[in-house]
């Protein structure tokens, strides 16, 4: 916890806070919220950010300077936070959003996401993420990279983004962030 709120200046570790907010509720749109995410979740994606599975150049750079200790410690810390609610912002999609979430695309061969990640998207330890109340533009960003290859840690999420339009996408993020 101390490591998330200081960083560590002696090893040129910034503060988590700084990007992902007080607690783990980024109030930064392209940074994801943490608060209340599973800790086996977070543990996963902070290994996952040291090899070529999730490269993204600045959580790379971090995770790679965490001890494996720390990792879990960070993770069991945001674990236990409280996440803060979102809103969808856009009602002429939250109803496209809303079937897609809850039913999948048939015609796509999409399942639910509700089916994965839960009818209120708390998602189901030890292997499915929270989604609530997640940032649309973090999750609609993180959607893309699973379809453009960019994040390679998930067979099945690799499979459902590469059938998704950009519209789809933006639909299901922005309900997503209202759940
Ligand atoms: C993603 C932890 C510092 C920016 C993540 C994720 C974790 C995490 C667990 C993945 C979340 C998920 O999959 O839902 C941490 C920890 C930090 C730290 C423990 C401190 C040691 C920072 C800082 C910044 C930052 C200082 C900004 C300069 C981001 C961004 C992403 C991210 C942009 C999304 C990456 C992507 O697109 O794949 N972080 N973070 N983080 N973090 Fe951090
Ligand atoms: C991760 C969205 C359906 C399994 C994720 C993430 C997003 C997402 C945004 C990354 C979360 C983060 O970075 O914090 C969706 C949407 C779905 C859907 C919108 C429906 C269109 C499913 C289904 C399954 C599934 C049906 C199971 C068959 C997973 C798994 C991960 C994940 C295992 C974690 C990957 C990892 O370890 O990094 N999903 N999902 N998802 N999803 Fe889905």
């Amino acid at each position: 916890a101390a490591l998330y709120a200081d960083g560590d200046a002696a090893r040129g570790l910034p503060a988590c806070v700084s990007c992902h907010g007080a607690a783990g509720n980024s109030t930064i749109t392209v940074n994801p919220k943490l608060a209340g995410q599973h800790e086996s979740y977070l543990y996963k994606q902070l290994v996952n950010f040291t090899t070529p599975e999730r490269n993204q150049p600045v959580m790379t750079t971090f995770a790679t300077m965490l001890s494996d200790a720390e990792k879990k410690d960070i993770a069991a810390y945001l674990a236990a936070q409280a996440s803060k609610p979102g809103a969808a912002k856009n009602k002429d999609t939250v109803e496209i959003g809303k079937r897609i979430y809850r039913g999948g695309i048939a015609e796509k061969s999409i399942p639910a996401c509700a089916s994965c990640h839960g009818a209120s998207g708390t998602g189901i330890p030890v292997q499915y993420p929270r989604l609530a109340g997640q940032h649309q533009d973090y999750t609609g960003a993180q959607l893309t990279l699973f379809r453009a290859g960019g994040r390679h840690n998930s067979p099945q999420m690799t499979t459902i983004a590469n059938r998704m339009s950009d519209d789809e996408i933006k639909a299901v993020s922005d309900y997503i962030a209202g759940l």
